[in-house]
């Protein structure tokens, strides 16, 4: 592994961690706000802002150089920002005026940002590439790798976006390779279902190109 993989994937695993826990509390505060337990939610706040405090800024400081780091910032990444920043200010004047309509929908921005985060898209849907499915093998290696990994591996195979590891040094074996664009890895994404069996093939033969001989 190279050191900006493994930077790149603790941080991806911190900030879900992070993203969860401060989830947790707010979730917590907004049922005690909805079932009007004032007083269970002061002592909750009370107890919880060093912890929120910390947890907060982490998970912004993790998300920042995720973003900046990340290969694939599709519209999705801004979208799931303006919602987290949008949550915020939201949920501050709700809980200080006590405003359980507001509370709700900053709730809703940030689990509808988790959910765009999950899905890589602000509908939850797909999006469709259209690639070459079939053909001579090097024309659809070539156009896979173009519109699915150069994002995340850059030309040469070795941008390293998002954590992505060298394909120009890369030694796996074909049937490792094509394990990992089936299955994914990390902050790689699984290919099973977005391409097919002779996409991959092709694709796996293509990366064997970029090899540094
Ligand atoms: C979102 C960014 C991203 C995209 C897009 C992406 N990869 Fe990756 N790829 C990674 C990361 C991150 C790793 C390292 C995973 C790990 O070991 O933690 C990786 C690892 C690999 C490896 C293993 C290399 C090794 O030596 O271990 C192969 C092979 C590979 N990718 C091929 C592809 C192919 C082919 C595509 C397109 C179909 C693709 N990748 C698209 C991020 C990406």
């Amino acid at each position: 592994m190279t050191n900006s993989t493994i930077m790149y994937t603790g941080m991806l695993h911190s900030h879900k961690l992070f993203v969860i826990l401060f989830l947790l509390i707010y979730l917590i505060k907004t049922l005690l706000l909805l079932l009007n337990k004032n007083e269970s939610l002061v002592n909750f706040t009370k107890k919880t802002r060093i912890l929120e405090m910390i947890v907060s800024t982490l998970f912004l400081v993790t998300g920042i150089f995720l973003a900046s780091n990340s290969g694939t910032n599709g519209t999705w990444l801004w979208v799931k920002i303006a919602a987290v920043a949008i949550s915020i200010p939201i949920a501050v004047i709700a809980f200080k005026g006590q405003k359980k309509s507001l509370a709700l929908v900053s709730l809703f921005l940030i689990i509808y940002a988790y959910g765009i985060s999950e899905t890589k898209s602000p509908t939850f849907k797909k999006e469709k590439v259209e690639m070459l499915a079939s053909g001579d093998r090097s024309a659809v290696g070539q156009d896979v790798y173009a519109k699915m990994c150069q994002s995340c591996h850059g030309i040469n195979g070795k941008a390293g976006m998002s954590g992505a590891k060298d394909l120009s040094i890369s030694n796996l074996s074909n049937d490792e390779k094509i394990a990992i664009i089936k299955h994914g890895k990390n902050a790689m994404i699984p290919y099973e279902k977005s391409l097919n069996e002779e996409q991959i093939a092709a694709v796996a033969d293509y990366i064997e190109t970029l090899k540094i001989k």
